[in-house]
């Protein structure tokens, strides 16, 4: 089959990423796909859970481009999970329903680490990048398409802990009491989290987001010794493509993570897009920050906070956002609010 290489019809994330000029402010949901929509639980029920869905090529696009069709974002996120990585270097997990996800083995030792490989993504991850091809031809160019994975750090709190945790204790202390192991697993990490990167891009994903969703449970000491130098090699290694990195509450982070090579920096709703612009600099592109919770508020109050979110960035280098996943009790229609009152008040 030949698939031609498509001039995108609405690439304004991609210039807002790039810093170049843009008719207005483009805007996307993290979480988009999946949890709010009726569409999406209809497909999600015809399967036996989130993992065949995940690994069904076919129903992964159609759940990726339903939030483009319905919510009318500016650009499409790959329906995946960061937990793909460890699965593909041998440490499978679950996805308990209403719980979140779950992993039998855990990492507790040097053969521990000893026994996981690097990825091989061709073989183990060719459902993301065949989820990629189909959601690009079906898109035909309406807008780019986002690829991403987790940063090192927050697939490690993962694999160690073995499932989510408010403190990550379990994975905090192997940083303390095995800090050469514990760069030995973040290093097998990075390398399969670059292939699998440079896998999504060759199959077609505009631009790559790294989730550092557990950024904010380290010591601004821990996130520069077990962090930001593998954000680097990833952000290093991956050249193609704009990328963007979000670092979850990592107040004392930006200075390091405005140093790396990635062109937009993500803020979660605490932080303050002002203060942040300072210490980054002019050269970046900011996305977020709108607090999920606003909304559960009304139309005139979504349309107020979102107004008032977009006045703070400023007008250039910014890409509307929530300032973390949508929850998934939030009313589809109070989404396309938000998506509305962005492109309606955006500073042009
Ligand atoms: O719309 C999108 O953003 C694309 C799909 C996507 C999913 N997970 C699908 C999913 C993305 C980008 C992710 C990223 C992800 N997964 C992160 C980083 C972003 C963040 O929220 O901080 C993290 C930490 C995970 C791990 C994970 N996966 C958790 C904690 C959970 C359970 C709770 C929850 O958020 O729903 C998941 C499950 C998951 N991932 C679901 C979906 C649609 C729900 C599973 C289901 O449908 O049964």
């Amino acid at each position: 089959m030949y698939i031609c290489s498509m001039e995108l019809k609405n690439d304004l994330l991609l210039r807002a990423a790039k810093g170049e000029k843009v008719e207005r402010t483009p805007v996307w949901l993290m979480r988009q796909a999946g949890r709010i929509l009726p569409e999406y639980r209809k497909v999600r029920a015809s399967v036996s859970g989130f993992i065949e869905l995940a690994q069904t090529p076919e129903l992964a696009a159609e759940v990726t481009i339903q939030p483009v069709d319905i919510l009318d974002v500016d650009a499409a996120i790959i329906f995946s999970d960061i937990l793909v990585i460890p699965e593909a270097m041998g440490l499978p997990y679950e996805m308990i329903e209403k719980r979140g996800p779950r992993f039998p083995e855990t990492i507790k030792s040097k053969a521990d680490v000893e026994k996981l490989s690097v990825a091989n993504v061709e073989e183990s991850l060719s459902y993301v990048t065949k989820a990629i091809q189909i959601t690009k031809k079906e898109l035909n160019g309406r807008v780019p398409l986002i690829g991403f994975a987790g940063a090192p750090w927050t697939i490690f709190a993962y694999m160690v802990e073995g499932s989510g945790s408010k403190t990550f204790s379990k994975a905090k202390a192997m940083l303390y009491t095995d800090p050469e192991l514990s760069h030995q697993l973040l290093q097998k990490i990075t390398d399969s989290t670059i292939a699998y990167l440079k896998a999504q891009i060759a199959a077609g994903a505009d631009l790559v987001q790294v989730f550092d969703s557990w950024a904010g449970i380290l010591s601004h000491q821990q996130y520069k010794e077990f962090s930001i130098p593998y954000l680097k090699k990833i952000a290093d290694a991956i050249q193609n493509v704009p990328k963007t990195v979000f670092a979850k509450d990592a107040h004392a982070a930006f200075s390091d993570l405005s140093k790396l090579d990635y062109q937009t920096i993500g803020l979660d709703w605490t932080m303050n897009p002002v203060e942040v612009r300072d210490i980054v600099g002019a050269n970046k592109t900011l996305q977020g920050n709108l607090d999920p919770c606003v909304l559960y508020a009304d139309k005139a109050s979504i349309r107020k906070h979102t107004k008032k979110m977009l006045e703070e960035f400023g007008a250039g280098r910014h890409i509307a956002n929530l300032g973390h996943g949508v929850y998934p009790d939030i009313n589809p229609d109070h989404v396309k609010y938000f998506i509305e009152a962005v492109k309606g008040f955006s500073v042009k």
